[in-house]
C-alpha cells in the first residue's frame, strides 16, 4: 500500500489495511508515540477485534507496526481500552531497560497486558484473567496516574441501572479497588480521565465517546462536578461510525501536553476503513457557564508545511476570489475576517471548487444565522477566525482559539480540475484582515 489512494488521509492516520475504529492505549513511551486502535485486519467492516499498532516520533509521521493484541494469542474480548507507561515500575513487570507499556482491555471486567519491548509484543498478565470482575455490562477501561496520591486511577464504562463509569484505584496496575461511581445519563463508552490546568490550577476532566465532558475535582476516591453539565467538546457527528467518536488522550507526553485523537468512521477506500482525527492539544478556558475545552492542532504540523501564500487587508466579494489559481488537496488555511463594516450575509471558503461554480464542501460563516459550518458560533468581538485542515477525505474546522472545532469526513474529488479554492462573500462584502494558505506534504514515508 502506498497510501496514495483517493480519500486516504495524507496527514490523518489510517490503518495501512483493514478496518479501524477507536484509538486505544495512546502513550508516549521510550521515545515514541504509540497509537493502538480497534482493528479488523481481515476485512473492511467491524469484526474480530484486534489491537492494531502504529508509532510516530512526532505525532505526525506514523509507521504501521504489526498487530499488538490478537484473538487466540491474547485471551479475552479485545475491545477498547487505555494504556500507560509504567515509568516507576510500580507493577514490577519491567524486565529490561525499557519502560513497560501496560494496556487494559476486555469486557465485563478488565484484563492486563504488558510489553517490555516498546510495544513489539504483549504478554497477558496472569494468563489474561480478569483483574477486575464486573457482572454488569461494561467495557473500555482507561487508566491515568494520580500524581497527588501516587496511585493509578481507572475509569470503566458500566451499565449499572444506567450509564456512568466505575472508578477504581491501584498502587501497582494489577490489584484494583473499587473507589466510587460517577453516574451520568448519557452513553459513557470510552471514558477518558485526565488533568488540565485552568488558569494554572489543575482540574480533572472526564470525557465520553460521544464527546460530552465534565470538569471537576478528584479527591483520590470520588470525582465531583459542581456546574450544570455536560458540555459538548466537538461538533462532529458523535456516534459510532460518525466523524468524531471515542477520543483518547496520550499518557506520559514529554512536555505534559494533553494530546487527543479520535476515530472518524465516515471514510473508506479499497483497502481500509476509518481514520483518526489530527492530534490536538487540549486546554481549558473559563466561561460564564464553567470551564470549556479548547482543541488546537499540535504544532508538529509544522513539519509538513510546504509552500505558503499570504494575504492582507483584502475586500472579499462574490466575484473577487483571492485564492484563484491555487490547486491543492492537502492544505491548511487560516483566515481572519473583520465584521465591522461587513455587508455580506455570509462568507467563507468553497473547497475543491471547480470552474463551473460547484464545490465539494463549503465552510461558511452565516452572519444572519450566527453559524459557522452549520453550527452555532460566537465570533470573538468583531472578528471571525477560521482554521481549516483539508485532507483527501477529512476536513477539520477550528475557530475561536480552539473553542469551536468540527471534525468531518468528506470524500473530496481528487481530479486536479476539482482542486480549486474559492473565498467568497455573498450579498455584500467583508474585509479579510489576513489569510494564509499552506500546502501540507504527505506524512507517509
Ligand atoms: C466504541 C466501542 C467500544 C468498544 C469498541 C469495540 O466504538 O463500541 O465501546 O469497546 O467499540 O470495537
Amino acid at each position: 500500500t502506498t497510501y496514495a489512494e483517493p480519500f486516504r488521509g495524507q496527514f490523518h492516520f489510517s490503518s495501512q489495511s483493514g478496518w479501524m475504529n477507536d484509538p486505544n492505549g495512546l502513550v508516549f513511551a521510550n521515545g515514541l508515540y504509540h497509537f493502538f486502535y480497534q482493528h479488523n485486519p481481515h476485512g473492511l467492516e467491524w469484526d474480530t477485534m484486534h489491537w492494531g499498532h502504529a508509532t510516530s516520533p512526532d505525532l505526525v509521521h506514523w509507521t504501521q507496526k504489526p498487530i499488538a493484541l490478537e484473538p487466540g494469542v491474547h485471551p479475552g474480548t479485545l475491545f477498547s481500552g487505555g494504556g500507560i507507561v509504567d515509568k516507576f515500575n510500580t507493577s514490577g513487570l519491567k524486565t529490561g531497560a525499557l519502560d513497560p507499556i501496560v494496556v487494559f482491555s476486555n469486557t465485563n471486567g478488565v484484563s492486563v497486558f504488558y510489553s517490555n519491548d516498546n510495544g513489539r509484543s504483549f504478554q497477558a498478565y496472569d494468563g489474561g484473567r480478569k483483574q477486575i470482575e464486573i457482572p454488569e455490562e461494561s467495557r473500555d477501561p482507561n487508566v491515568v496516574w494520580d500524581a497527588d496520591r501516587r496511585q493509578w486511577v481507572m475509569v470503566v464504562w458500566s451499565n449499572r441501572g444506567g450509564n456512568g463509569v466505575d472508578i477504581y484505584t491501584s498502587p501497582n496496575l494489577l490489584q484494583w479497588t473499587f473507589a466510587s461511581r460517577y453516574a451520568a445519563d448519557w452513553l459513557f463508552e470510552c471514558p477518558d480521565l485526565f488533568v488540565l490546568p485552568l488558569d494554572g490550577t489543575p482540574q480533572w476532566v472526564l470525557t465520553s465517546a460521544t464527546s460530552e465532558y465534565v470538569v471537576g475535582s478528584f479527591d483520590g476516591t470520588t470525582f465531583r462536578t459542581d456546574r450544570p453539565q455536560p458540555k459538548k467538546m466537538n461538533l462532529g457527528t458523535t456516534f459510532p461510525g460518525g466523524t468524531f467518536y471515542a477520543a483518547e488522550s496520550f499518557d506520559n507526553t514529554p512536555d505534559g501536553r494533553v494530546v487527543q485523537m479520535a476515530w472518524q468512521g465516515g471514510n473508506r477506500g479499497g483497502s481500509w476503513t476509518g481514520n483518526a482525527t489530527f492530534p490536538v492539544a487540549l486546554g481549558l478556558v473559563g466561561s460564564p457557564d464553567g470551564p470549556k475545552i479548547t482543541r488546537t492542532p499540535v504544532a508538529e504540523l509544522d513539519s509538513l508545511r510546504a509552500d505558503t501564500r499570504t494575504w492582507r487587508n483584502t475586500t472579499v466579494t462574490a466575484t473577487n476570489n483571492p485564492f484563484a489559481g491555487i490547486l491543492a488537496d492537502t492544505y491548511e488555511i487560516t483566515a481572519r475576517f473583520d465584521l465591522r463594516g461587513a455587508t455580506a450575509q455570509e462568507f467563507g471558503f468553497a473547497l475543491h471548487s471547480r470552474s463551473d461554480g460547484t464545490a465539494d464542501r463549503t465552510v461558511t460563516y452565516d452572519r444572519v444565522a450566527g453559524t459557522l459550518y452549520g453550527r452555532p458560533f460566537q465570533p470573538t468581538g468583531d472578528e471571525v477566525s477560521v482554521r481549516l485542515l483539508v485532507d483527501r477525505g477529512q476536513l477539520e474546522v477550528f475557530s475561536g482559539d480552539g473553542l469551536f472545532s468540527v471534525a468531518d469526513n468528506v470524500n473530496f474529488d481528487s481530479a486536479a480540475v476539482s482542486q480549486g479554492i474559492r473565498l467568497f462573500a455573498n450579498g455584500g462584502t467583508v474585509r479579510l484582515k489576513d489569510a494564509k494558505f499552506t500546502r501540507l506534504s504527505t506524512s507517509w514515508g
